[in-house]
């Protein structure tokens, strides 16, 4: 492995060998989502519980701080929208110089296996890792369902982990599902968890990412149920110490539960 590809996965995942990534990238075909009017307000409270923020490049530009002390996951693919005729119809949409300029310590590229746009998707991450191994950029492929949530069931999961790890993904991004343990342990490189809609049960959020970490994932990429929640602060600090602390559920729900009420009453 070169040093600088190296070096900005160690930038990414810790130590431990654990990684807590923030995704606040749903702009890019979602428009602005609740909660994520502004990014960078609602990603920098957050900065101290992270280890990473995975973002496209506008709102990056627009509302990060360039003096912030965090890595970047650049999510470099793109080309759909909510409104647009199909999700899938994904392609590389940022240039490996615009990366570099960006100072990225890795990108992230949605790949859509048994949809429409397989083929195109897995050639874009394949050009993809490509290029970016040409600079020392490790690339973390999604395993996106689009709107065909049937798909998160642990054997269409392995097969889409296995084909982007075989394309050169340096990290595999997909979803908890039952039987997880076999979608890491089919895929050859670090699996983290992706997030999903805003769950009922703060409890139920704590609960998955910890028993994905027990199935062999190292960590996870999560949005919506950390930024839409009550308590933003108290869910990404509950994270952290399940993430990085080998804190239990219920410890870390605790805590979360402490932070919430602690919380300024709104009015
Ligand atoms: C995936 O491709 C999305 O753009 C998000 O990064 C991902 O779904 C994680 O966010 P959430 O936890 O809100 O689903």
């Amino acid at each position: 492995m070169d040093w600088g590809f190296a070096n900005r996965l160690s930038r990414t995942i810790r130590p431990d060998g654990r990684c807590f990534y923030l995704a606040v990238d749903h702009g890019y075909f979602q428009g602005p989502t609740h909660r994520l009017e502004n990014p960078g307000k609602t990603t920098e409270p957050l900065m101290k519980y992270v280890d990473a923020v995975f973002m496209p490049r506008g709102s990056v530009r627009a509302t990060l701080n360039p003096q912030m002390d965090i890595p970047l996951i650049l999510r470099v693919s793109g080309g759909n929208s909510m409104v647009g005729e199909d999700l899938a119809n994904e392609e590389v949409s940022v240039s490996i110089r615009e990366m570099i300029r960006l100072n990225a310590a890795a990108v992230g590229i949605s790949v859509y296996v048994g949809s429409k746009y397989e083929h195109q998707t897995i050639m874009a991450l394949a050009k993809l890792v490509d290029d970016c191994t040409d600079y020392g950029i490790p690339v973390m492929a999604v395993t996106a369902v689009g709107r065909e949530e049937d798909k998160k069931s642990a054997r269409y999961l392995a097969l889409a982990s296995r084909v982007c790890a075989e394309q050169g993904a340096a990290v595999v991004k997909t979803y908890y599902c039952d039987d997880f343990d076999k979608v890491v342990a089919g895929c050859p490189v670090p699996v983290v968890i992706a997030g999903g809609p805003r769950t009922e049960n703060d409890l139920e959020v704590i609960q998955f990412v910890y028993d994905g970490l027990q199935q062999g994932a190292i960590g996870v990429n999560l949005g919506r149920n950390i930024w839409q929640n009550e308590c933003p602060e108290g869910m990404a600090r509950a994270l952290q110490m399940v993430i990085h602390e080998n804190a239990s559920p219920k410890e870390a729900f605790e805590v979360f539960e402490s932070m919430k009420a602690a919380m300024p009453k709104a009015g």
